[in-house]
């Protein structure tokens, strides 16, 4: 064991749960207790707990068996301190004065946060104010730049893929046209790799507008050779070539006066537009619970282990990102307030162009 002169470690887990949360968290806590001697503060509830003030202890009786179980056993939640005008009622403080009494109270030598692109981007500011934090990517949607791989994505993958599966069977029994709504509000990571990997003849991304027509266009040519169903998989932030020329508020406005979800208004533009009968099916948060698969489970592990060794050696504030098959530590700042969207004409697209696939535009 090479003691570490870091000795107490919180970690939190913060905004949309992601599946090898828990594993993330066991290879941390595995390697710090095991190989420098560490002991670890579990903060509850992201960062709504950080400035509360809840926290338990982890251990390894806590913690071992947690590999293969989804979610999080820290709890999550969508805070961002440094928007919270709010004083903290356990406090009286403000969420970043409270945030920052925990820290000292609890005799924090460093925190881990475990989050997306805006947990990250709040472990960026935290940092700034002076805590010891290190980040690592975990998100369903693969969206946190510099980093080829965000942990949970692969499980989430896999579920809307065997999904989309289940779907086709009933499409093709039916002669249907099968629309299915996937997560993904500014990326379409999921809807494409689940996409192709099921064979779908439409995917919708929130990076290439569609027009209904060129939709219905694909649709009709399917049932004209012969093909007796169609299945179109919608990413949750898909926007038609109208919708895509609104700023961000204006968008806002039409999504939420639309009285439906994307996926269940573009059933209804293919059932105008072909005549066709068409069914709707929204896999929402099943794509982001469950145990996560063998390639998170390892994913998670290894950032959470690879966390440790940074922390020994007093690398802080920087995050975890995955490039060329290894880890490495680059400066928070560098993800902060960014999204990786799919590149419009990267080889994905083109791959998936190439074998039929249409976007849509
Ligand atoms: O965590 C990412 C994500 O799953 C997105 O894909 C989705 O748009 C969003 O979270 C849903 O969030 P919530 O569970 O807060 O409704």
């Amino acid at each position: 064991m090479s003691i570490s002169s870091v000795k107490r470690v919180g970690v939190l887990t913060s905004g949309g749960d992601a599946p090898g949360l828990n594993a993330a968290i066991r290879g941390l806590c595995l390697t710090g207790i095991k190989k420098y001697g560490m002991k670890f503060v579990g903060i509850l509830d992201g960062y709504k707990g950080f400035e509360q003030g809840r926290c338990i202890d982890l251990n390894i009786e806590n913690i071992d068996s947690i590999l293969a179980v989804g979610g999080t056993l820290l709890g999550s939640a969508r805070e961002k301190p440094f928007k919270n005008k709010e004083k903290i009622k356990e406090t009286g403080l403000s969420a970043i004065e409270s945030i920052k009494k925990h820290y000292k109270d609890w005799k924090l030598d460093a925190v881990v946060v475990l989050g997306g692109n805006g947990s990250n981007t709040t472990a960026g500011f935290l940092s700034n104010a002076g805590l010891n934090v290190i980040g690592l990517p975990k998100t369903i949607d693969n969206d946190i730049v510099h980093t080829d791989y965000t942990f949970g994505f692969s499980t989430a993958v896999e579920c809307a893929t065997e999904c989309i599966e289940r779907i086709k069977t009933t499409a093709f029994s039916h002669s249907r046209v099968m629309v299915v709504e996937v997560m993904g509000h500014k990326v379409g990571w999921i809807a494409l790799h689940s996409g192709i990997a099921s064979g779908a003849d439409v995917i919708l991304l929130p990076e290439i507008p569609y027009q209904k027509e060129i939709v219905a266009k694909k649709i009709l040519e399917n049932a004209k050779v012969g093909k007796k169903y169609s299945i179109v998989v919608v990413s949750e932030g898909a926007q038609d070539t109208n919708e895509s020329k609104l700023d961000k508020k204006a968008f806002k406005k039409v999504r939420s006066s639309m009285g439906c979800s994307i996926g269940e208004r573009v059933a209804k533009e293919i059932e105008n537009e072909t005549g066709l009968e068409t069914r709707v099916t929204v896999l929402g948060h099943l794509q982001r619970g469950g145990s996560p698969n063998p390639y998170d489970r390892f994913m998670a592990t290894h950032f959470g282990a690879t966390a440790c060794d940074y922390i020994y050696k007093k690398e802080f504030g920087k995050i975890l990102v995955w490039q060329n098959n290894s880890i490495k530590a680059i400066p928070l700042e560098l993800v902060s307030g960014q999204t990786k969207k799919i590149p419009f004409d990267c080889d994905m697209i083109q791959t998936a162009k190439n074998i039929g696939i249409s976007f849509g535009g």
